[in-house]
């Protein structure tokens, strides 16, 4: 075999990190209530409004209830920041984004479940496309 599927290779990989910008991990773990973090933890409402700093992130108003979906574990001295989306029958344009905001944004109302898993965070945690 000569170097054919090598070359093949490299092309796929462009062609993912062309679609996907990968930004730097906000945390190494995360707190999720299954392994796929599919299924939302609590429910919280927004203390008051964030604006996203870059697209890891979702804009927030306040008032609006989001689902959270994941916890990150926070290293030392940096921010405690949760993964969700905005539920509004508003602004249905944002329902279904999933970005990070900061945890002390939102008070949190309803736990789904008690019990959460805790689990690596990929690149693909940080992705914006
Ligand atoms: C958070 O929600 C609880 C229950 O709805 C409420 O009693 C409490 O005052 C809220 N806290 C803040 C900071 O708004």
């Amino acid at each position: 075999m000569g170097r054919a599927p090598v070359i093949l290779l490299c092309v796929g990989l462009l062609y993912q990190t062309s679609n996907a910008i990968l930004m730097d991990k906000l945390a190494d773990s995360k707190l999720c209530a299954d392994a796929e973090c599919s299924y939302a933890l609590s429910m919280a409402t927004a203390l008051d409004d964030f604006s996203a700093p870059d697209c890891r992130f979702i804009n927030i108003k306040k008032g609006q209830m989001i689902y959270v979906y994941s916890k990150l574990i926070p290293e030392e001295g940096a921010g405690v920041f949760w993964s969700g989306s905005v539920y509004s029958e508003r602004y249905v344009d944002q329902m279904g984004i999933i970005g990070y905001f900061p945890a002390t944004m939102v008070n949190e109302t309803y736990q789904f479940k008690e019990e959460t898993v805790s689990i690596p965070t990929t690149e693909m945690d940080f992705y914006c496309v």
